[in-house]
C-alpha cells in the first residue's frame, strides 16, 4: 500500500503549524513569560528558535522525507547508513550518567528501565530512540488532554455565562468527575480528527481551524489593546531589562522553544515523511517557525495588556492559571465579556486539538507501519482506536490528581518509589517535567547527534531543498545550517539537559564570572 502524501505543500506547513501552535503557545507561553522576567525572556526564546529550534526541525523533517517510514524504522535506518561507532559510545556514556543519577535520586524504577534501555540500545541500536519518542508523544497526549478538557468547561462556562459565578479554577481541577467529561469530549474530537487519515483528517482539520485561530487572536487582540492602561503590558513583553536575564531564563526559553515547536518528539519526522520531493524544507520549516513564534507574540499581545489593564501588574505572575483564573475575571470586567472569551476559548480548543491529534498520530503511524511490517494488518481506526484508549486510561490518572495525590495514593507510592526524588508535586507535574523535559531534549539530541556527525551535513545539506532548485542560490543558507546542526545545537541541547538534571549548575557558573 502506497504511503499516503500531503495533497499541498501549504497543506503540509499548516499541519505542520497547527502541531506546533497550541497549548504550548497560547497557555504556556505567556505565564512563562509572566514568571520569567517579560521582554529579557521573550528575547533569549527568539534566539533559541532561530538557532536551535529551526535547524533542529529541518533535521527532523529531513530524516522523515528522507526514510519515508515511521520513527522507529527511520532511526534504525539512519544508523545503518553511518559507519560511526563513535556515535553508540557517545549515548552509552550520556545513559550511564542517567543511570547514576537516577541511582543518586533514589529512583529506583528508573534505574532498571535505564538500564533495560540501554542493553536494548545494544541489540537493536538507534531505533530505541523511536520507540522513546513514540512512547512519550502519548504520554504527553494524556496531560496535554487534561488541558485540553478545562478548555472545553471553560467554553461551557463562556456559553452558559458562568465564567465568573462557577467554582474557582482551583476548585475545579480537584474535582475528578468535573474534569472527566470534558476529557473525553476533548479525547474524542482527537481521535475523530486523527481517525480521518492525513489529507481529510488532519490537513482539513488544520486548514480550517489556523486561518481561524489568528482572526481571533487579531480581534482580541485589537479589544485588548483599546483597554486603558494597556501600553504597560505592551511593554512588558517586548522592553528586556538587563537585571532580568539569567541563564535560568536561557534555559528556560530554550525548553519552552522545543516544546512549542513540537520538536524531539518525532512529530516532525512522521510529518515529513508524508512530504513530496517538491518542497523545500528551508522554507517549510521557516514558514512554521514564523507562525509559531507569531502566534506565540500575538497571544502575549491578546493577554498581557488586559491583565495588566485590569488584574494590573502582579496578576502577570499567576503560573499556569493565568489563563484559566485571571482571564475570566479579565473577560468579566470587558464590554461584551462573554463574547470575547467564547471566541478566545474556541480559539484555544482549535489550537489544542491540533496539537494533540499531531500527538496521536504519531503513535498511530508506528503502531501501522511496526504490524505491517510482522505481516499484519491494522486499520487506521483500529490504530487510532488503541492509542486513543491508551492515553484516555492514562488521562484518567491526570484527571484524578491534576489538584494533588488523594484520590490515587497507591499511584502516588509507586511513582515515589519508580521515580525517587524526581517525583514532583503531583502526578500532572511529574508526568509533564519528565516527559517534556527530560525525554524531549534526549531525543532531540540524538536526532542532531545522527544528523550532525553520523550522517555528513554537508552532503545532506542539498536534500533540504526542492528538485530543481538552484543550490547555490542556498549556499550560505545550507552552510549555516551545518553548523548550526553540528556545533550549536548539540551543545545548546547538551547544556539544557544537564542543567534539568541538575548535574551541573549554570547560574553557579556564570556567578564565578
Ligand atoms: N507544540 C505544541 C504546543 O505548543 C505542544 C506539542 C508538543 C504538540 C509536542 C505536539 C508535540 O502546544
Amino acid at each position: 500500500m502506497a504511503r499516503e502524501n500531503w495533497g499541498s505543500s501549504l497543506g503540509f506547513i499548516l499541519a505542520a503549524a497547527g502541531s506546533a501552535i497550541g497549548l504550548g503557545n497560547i497557555w504556556k507561553f505567556p505565564y512563562m513569560v509572566g514568571e520569567n522576567g517579560g521582554g529579557s525572556f521573550v528575547l533569549v526564546y527568539l534566539l533559541c528558535i532561530v538557532l536551535i529550534g529551526l535547524p533542529v526541525m529541518c533535521s527532523e523533517m529531513l530524516i522523515g522525507r528522507s526514510m519515508k517510514r515511521n520513527v522507529i524504522n527511520a532511526m534504525s535506518k539512519l544508523e545503518q547508513l553511518s559507519h560511526r561507532p563513535i556515535m553508540r559510545t557517545i549515548l552509552c556514556l550520556l545513559a550511564t550518567g542517567l543511570v547514576t543519577l537516577f541511582f543518586y535520586a533514589h529512583a529506583c524504577g528508573l534505574v532498571i528501565l535505564s538500564a533495560l534501555a540501554i542493553w536494548a540500545f545494544s541489540k537493536k541500536g538507534f531505533a530505541i530512540a523511536g520507540w522513546i519518542c513514540t512512547i512519550v508523544a502519548l504520554v504527553i497526549l494524556s496531560y496535554y488532554a487534561v488541558v485540553g478538557a478545562w478548555i472545553v468547561e471553560y467554553i461551557w462556562r463562556s456559553l452558559s455565562n458562568t465564567l465568573t459565578t462557577g467554582s474557582s479554577f482551583g476548585e475545579y481541577i480537584s474535582s475528578p468527575w468535573h474534569v472527566l467529561p470534558s476529557f473525553i469530549i476533548f479525547m474524542t474530537l482527537t481521535g475523530i480528527v486523527v481517525w480521518g487519515g492525513i489529507q481529510k483528517g488532519i490537513e482539513l482539520a488544520s486548514k480550517i481551524l489556523m486561518p481561524a485561530l489568528f482572526i481571533l487572536l487579531l480581534i482580541i487582540i485589537g479589544r485588548s489593546l483599546t483597554l486603558p492602561g494597556a501600553m504597560e503590558g505592551v511593554k512588558f513583553l517586548f522592553k528586556p531589562t538587563m537585571e532580568a536575564f539569567s541563564p535560568k531564563v536561557c534555559l528556560m526559553a530554550l525548553g519552552q522553544a522545543f516544546f512549542s515547536l513540537s520538536l524531539g518528539m518525532a512529530i516532525a519526522v512522521t510529518y515529513g515523511s508524508y512530504m513530496k520531493r517538491k518542497q523545500n524544507i528551508l522554507r517549510s520549516a521557516g514558514c512554521v517557525g514564523i507562525l509559531d513564534t507569531l502566534a506565540a507574540l500575538l497571544a502575549g499581545l491578546a493577554i498581557f495588556p488586559a491583565v495588566f489593564s485590569i488584574a494590573g501588574p502582579s496578576g502577570v505572575t499567576a503560573g499556569p492559571g493565568l489563563i484559566f483564573g485571571v482571564l475570566p475575571q479579565v473577560f468579566n470586567a470587558m464590554f461584551w465579556g462573554p463574547v470575547w472569551a467564547i471566541c478566545f476559548f474556541t480559539m484555544l480548543l482549535f489550537a489544542a486539538v491540533t496539537s494533540s491529534a499531531s500527538l496521536l498520530e504519531c503513535g498511530a503511524t508506528v503502531f501501522i507501519e511496526r504490524m505491517r511490517q510482522g505481516h499484519k494488518r491494522l486499520s487506521r481506526s483500529k490504530a487510532v482506536l488503541f492509542g486513543f484508549i491508551g492515553c484516555t486510561l492514562l488521562g484518567f490518572l491526570t484527571v484524578a490528581s491534576t489538584a494533588d495525590w488523594s484520590n490515587i495514593p497507591w499511584v502516588e507510592k509507586i511513582t515515589r518509589w519508580f521515580m525517587g526524588d524526581l517525583t514532583q508535586g503531583t502526578w500532572f507535574d511529574t508526568v509533564d517535567n519528565f516527559a517534556s523535559n527530560w525525554c524531549l531534549p534526549f531525543v532531540a539530541f540524538i536526532t542532531v547527534l545522527l544528523v550532525g556527525w553520523a550522517w555528513n551535513p554537508r552532503k545532506l545539506a542539498p536534500k533540504l531543498l526542492a528538485e530543481g532548485d538552484d543550490i547555490q542560490r542556498y549556499a550560505w543558507l545550507l552552510n549555516t545550517w551545518s553548523f548550526l546542526v553540528r556545533w550549536v545545537a548539540p551543545i545548546a541541547i547538551l547544556c539544557v539537559f544537564l542543567s534539568f538534571t541538575g548535574l551541573v549548575n549554570f547560574e553557579k557558573i556564570f556567578n564565578l564570572f
